[in-house]
């Protein structure tokens, strides 16, 4: 899906948002994702950290359950803010790969600077999706 700049842009503000709430009192590490769907809805999230540190979730999962549990679960694009346009980790990854691999994964640093656009599949090579599941 070819983003226009104007649409890449309107994400990053609203991922650089989302960033302002994150919060991560343990590795002081923001981050805000902005998602939106292919019904042209937008969801953002932040990370969540917890004092059990593993209990902490990140900003990309954030905003995918979010429309997941509004109803939402097929995605065009999703834009992720950090302070050094960081890469998501491995198990939002597997997220998004559950809801396509033709996603969009715009990622952008806290001066709005893209730093890598990409998809799902090309984040996630060889991914195990369901269709890898017996019917
Ligand atoms: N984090 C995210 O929210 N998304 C990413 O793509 C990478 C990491 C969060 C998890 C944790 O709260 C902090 O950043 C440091 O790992």
């Amino acid at each position: 899906m070819k983003l226009s700049a104007d649409e890449r842009s309107a994400l990053i503000d609203l991922a650089t948002e989302a960033r302002r709430r994150a919060y991560a009192p343990y590795s002081k590490y923001l981050v805000g994702a902005a998602l939106r769907t292919k019904s042209g809805k937008l969801f953002t999230g932040c990370n969540v950290e917890n004092a059990v540190y593993p209990v902490s979730i990140c900003a990309e999962r954030v905003a995918i359950f979010k429309a997941v549990s509004e109803g939402e679960n097929e995605f065009e694009v999703i834009a992720v803010v950090t302070s050094n346009g960081g890469s998501p980790c491995g198990s939002c990854r597997q997220v998004m790969a559950e809801f396509g691999l033709d996603t969009t994964v715009v990622l952008a640093d806290s001066n709005g600077r893209v730093v890598q656009e990409t998809t799902v599949g090309d984040l996630l090579p060889a991914a195990f999706t369901p269709r890898d599941l017996p019917r």
